[in-house]
């Protein structure tokens, strides 16, 4: 398929979900995001908050898919299904919606999954919405160990933080069983240096845990359900949560502050970056690059410093995408040079253009091959076929411009009556003079001329040359 005949706007691949008897058969997960997410100070819920280009929540929902879970439930507040729902589309995947009306706690936000999960027997993994470096074969670890030792209760994923701060503290009694997991506000002096923490990752038997919740009271400093408190449950019942302690602490870094997430989209996109270079792609200044988790970049392409790329792009290959170029919802095909500080949205660029320094390229921008745009030139919804060039101070809206047509300095399509948008439609090989004004709706024939300084009314005719200007009239003065 040509570049030209591919769906637009940009469609996202939806992805068909497997069918149930090809998965995991028995895991289920459950994600929790119905929190408010206090620490943030937003009018925003804080798992609606973008990282990567995408809700924070939505990369916990593209993890679970990783599982191949027999069903996936979203616990999420009032109101939030309409922002999200949207986000999740490019995932992929059936979701499962539950509500919870009030954010009493991660114990009361699982017991929300309740009714999506009934009958399901086996394992329930329950992941946050906040930890979105989380990796799936760390989740896959966890889900062995249980199944091997504690199916009957489950376990919990720990990781030894540096700094624990924030996070629930593991507490062992004799034989390394864990005995309580504290919060932050509940520790005391003696509990907070522990370093070990609660990942707030688990994986239960399904009926276990909904029993275990039953019993979960809100006897704590937030005065919340803490699911935490599953820890003392198993002991109780018997040997305790089984602990499957993770290498990595960065994977379990949460958002709980704007500070932390500026802090975790920082390593995200770092590991975006080094994933793309295993791909053949080249970095100039990797610390300031800013990719969008849903991008492509093809091999041997070059991206300079301080460039971003958002929103579905797709890069080919060879292209040089130079400094403080900002991209977004782009597909560029090969050999593609993009000067600096250039600013590009919903454009379909053709094999070997070269675009600024300093062009902006507005949606419906349409470039076939080898077009030429230079210096503060402008284009909305408009269509420049093989070869056109329009290099400097230039304004093409609702436009179509016909192959190797020449546009000269300070051309403008007036475009706009004030109350409506008018076609300009060009013709090919034709010299559009320097500052000609395009008073639409108005047609150029193939090969005209339009005179610089003039401002086009009418059509012009194939191979005509139009002067629409004032004549020069030299006064001699005594
Ligand atoms: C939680 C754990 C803590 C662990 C940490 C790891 C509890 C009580 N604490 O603390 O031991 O070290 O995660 O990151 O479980 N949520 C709801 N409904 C609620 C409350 C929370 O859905 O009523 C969701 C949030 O949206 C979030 C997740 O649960 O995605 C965790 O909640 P958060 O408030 O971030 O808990 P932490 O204080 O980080
Ligand atoms: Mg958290």
């Amino acid at each position: 398929m040509g570049l030209f005949e591919q769906p637009w706007p940009i469609r996202i691949d939806f992805k068909e979900p497997p069918h149930y008897s090809e998965r995991a058969m028995d895991v289920a997960v459950i994600i929790l995001a119905a929190g408010q997410g206090k620490r943030f100070q937003s009018a925003t819920p804080k798992v609606l908050h973008p990282l990567a280009g995408r809700p924070l929540v939505a990369h916990a929902v593209q993890l679970a898919q990783a599982l191949e879970p027999q069903r996936t439930v979203l616990v999420v507040g009032p109101g939030y299904r309409q922002h999200l729902a949207p986000a999740l589309n490019g995932i992929g995947g059936q979701v499962a919606w539950a509500v919870q009306r009030e954010p009493l706690g991660t114990a009361h936000a699982v017991q929300a999954a309740s009714r999506a999960l009934q009958g399901h027997r086996g394992l329930t993994v329950i992941i946050a919405g906040d930890v979105p470096l989380l990796r799936a074969v760390t989740i896959q670890q966890l889900v062995a160990r249980v199944r091997e030792q504690r199916p009957q209760t489950g376990g919990v994923l720990t990781v030894l933080q540096p700094d624990p701060t924030g996070y629930g503290r593991i507490v062992r009694g004799h034989h390394e069983v864990i005995t309580r997991i504290v919060e932050e506000r509940d520790a005391s002096d003696d509990i907070k240096p522990i370093r070990e923490v609660n990942t707030g990752i688990y994986c239960c038997d399904t009926q276990w845990l909904f029993r275990a919740l039953r019993q979960i009271g809100r006897h704590n400093a937030q005065r919340e359900f803490y699911l935490t408190d599953l820890a003392e449950l198993a002991v109780r019942e018997g040997e305790g949560l089984i602990a499957v302690t993770a290498a990595d602490p960065e994977e379990f870094l949460g958002v709980n502050s704007r500070a932390e997430l500026a802090r975790v989209e920082g390593i995200f996109r770092r590991r975006l970056v080094s994933q793309w270079m295993q791909r053949g792609v080249s970095f100039i200044d990797p610390a300031t690059t800013y990719l969008d988790v849903d991008i492509a970049i093809g091999a041997d392409t070059v991206i300079g410093p301080s460039v971003t790329l958002a929103q579905h792009t797709r890069i080919g290959r060879r292209c040089r995408i130079e400094q403080g170029a900002v991209i977004t919802a782009c597909r560029i095909a090969d050999d593609v040079v993009i000067k600096p500080y250039s600013v590009l949205d919903g454009a379909e660029i053709a094999n070997g253009c070269q675009i600024g320094p300093f062009a902006r390229l507005r949606p419906e921008t349409r470039l076939a091959e080898g077009v030429r745009i230079g210096n503060f030139v402008e284009t909305k919804k408009s269509w420049l076929k093989k070869g056109v060039k329009a290099n400097h101070l230039t304004y093409l809206g609702d436009a179509t411009i016909g192959a190797h047509t020449n546009i000269g300095c300070g051309t403008v399509t007036c475009n706009y009556d004030g109350k409506k948008k008018h076609p300009t439609i060009i013709g090919e090989h034709v010299f559009v003079g320097s500052d000609t004004q395009f008073v639409a709706p108005v047609r150029i024939g193939r090969g005209a001329t339009t005179a610089a300084g003039s401002v086009i009314t009418e059509d012009v005719p194939a191979r005509a040359l139009a002067i629409g200007r004032g004549r020069q009239i030299n006064k001699r003065r005594k």
